[in-house]
């Protein structure tokens, strides 16, 4: 359901938005009071009580903060396992396929994150496998009837970056999944940008794996990713490594854990687990397909302002696109940019090759500035950013 937002109530609640304008919500968003103290109550408990204490009260919290990342994508509890990062989420799943072996493929979009990437190439260097990159559409998309014909029995794996660091590109994830699904390979989704941003159907999308970070559009606290594996497929996977909580010792050895936990340690931060417990009931709260379209409306303004200004190139690639919006302006690099928006206080973020390589490399670009929107930014925010942008541009004219 759509409903109104009452941004200045959200931006009230939000200490960051009084400090600075931020358009860095892709990278970190801001979190809001509610975040912050479900993290500090948590670690008051934890110094008053003791911190193995403090977390057997929390039992029943977490299982919320699981319950509210399995509503958020349409998945069951069982299904989600807490992780440190979005990386780590993915490269937990990741190690926990059957090994490849010498002339094995792993297919990937043009977009995929540059850390998803490395880790792949790594196991195909030693493996003698190969990555080959799935050839994209007009509008720069992953081409899902060029994947099809892609498809053999030497295919390992689908991995895919719904939504990539550098633009506003959306992928779409569904057409892949039919392909991945009727030919019966995994399918890995990177869904950092995608988590609180667009809705997520795990079931309709098709996919055996879906990983975000919290601290991005869901606006949780940094160090908490949330990792998805369908219950068929993560009976099948063997975890890298098992500890007292993944794989606890019975009296005929270990009994490794069959749901999603089998990923999870023992060890957890529970003070950002509460934190990413919070942002992920506000935004169900809220309701994704509201942020989604306030999203929609800011980006498209901020896209057409930063285009209207002389000397600047918008990126975008993409028929419908997301909050990230990646523009170059002539005569000043993007890191310069960046710094020099920083001076006003407004945040942007300036991304290189290593994020989204493929992707870069592709299109001959080295560097992009980004300005990520959230549904807490307004209009005046979007004319501050664009005419502090056109100063700049007119200088370095
Ligand atoms: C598409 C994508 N994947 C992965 C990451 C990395 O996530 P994390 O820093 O949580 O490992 C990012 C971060 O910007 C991203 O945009």
């Amino acid at each position: 359901m759509i409903q109104t937002l009452d941004i200045e109530q959200l931006r009230a609640q939000t200490p960051g938005c009084a400090i600075s304008t931020h358009f860095n919500h892709s990278g970190s968003s801001l979190p809001s009071n509610a975040v912050l103290a479900a993290v500090t109550e948590h670690l008051q408990r934890e110094s008053l009580y003791g911190p193995m204490e403090a977390a057997a009260n929390a039992t029943g919290l977490v299982d919320e903060a699981r319950a509210d990342a399995a509503g958020l994508i349409g998945a069951m509890p069982a299904e989600i396992a807490f992780s440190s990062s979005g990386s780590a989420a993915w490269g937990l799943a990741f190690a926990a396929l059957p090994p490849i072996a010498a002339g094995d493929r792993i297919l990937v979009g043009r977009q995929e994150w540059g850390g998803n990437l490395s880790t792949m190439q790594a196991a195909a260097k030693r493996a003698g496998a190969r990555i080959e990159t799935i050839p994209v559409n007009e509008d720069g998309s992953v081409n899902a009837n060029a994947l099809a014909a892609m498809i053999d029995d030497r295919v390992r794996l689908v991995a895919l970056t719904w939504l990539p660091a550098n633009g506003g590109l959306i992928n779409d994830a569904a057409a892949i999944g039919k392909v991945t699904r009727a030919a019966g390979i995994p399918y890995f989704i990177d869904a950092a940008q995608a988590l609180g941003q667009l809705p997520v159907d795990v079931a309709a999308i098709g996919c055996d794996m879906l990983k975000g970070s919290g601290r991005k559009f869901l606006r949780g606290p940094r160090g908490a990713a949330i990792l998805y594996l369908r219950k068929a497929f993560l009976e099948t996977l063997e975890p890298a490594y098992l500890d007292v909580l993944s794989s606890a010792w019975g009296e005929d050895g270990p009994h490794v854990r069959t749901d999603a936990q089998r990923f999870e340690t023992s060890e957890k931060p529970i003070a950002l687990l509460l934190g990413l417990g919070a942002a992920l009931k506000q935004a169900r709260s809220l309701g994704v397909d509201t942020i989604r379209q306030r999203i929609r409306e800011l980006s498209g303004q901020l896209r057409d302002q930063l285009a209207a200004i002389p000397g600047v190139a918008v990126h975008d690639l993409g028929t419908e696109k997301s909050g990230l919006v990646s523009f170059t302006v002539a005569g000043i690099a993007p890191q310069a940019l960046r710094g020099k928006l920083a001076q006003k206080r407004i945040t942007i973020a300036a991304n290189g090759i290593p994020y989204t390589p493929l992707d870069m490399t592709a299109r001959g670009l080295s560097e992009i500035a980004r300005a990520s929107v959230s549904y807490l930014n307004t209009t005046d925010e979007i004319d501050h950013l664009c005419g502090s942008v056109a100063v700049i541009a007119r200088q370095a004219a």
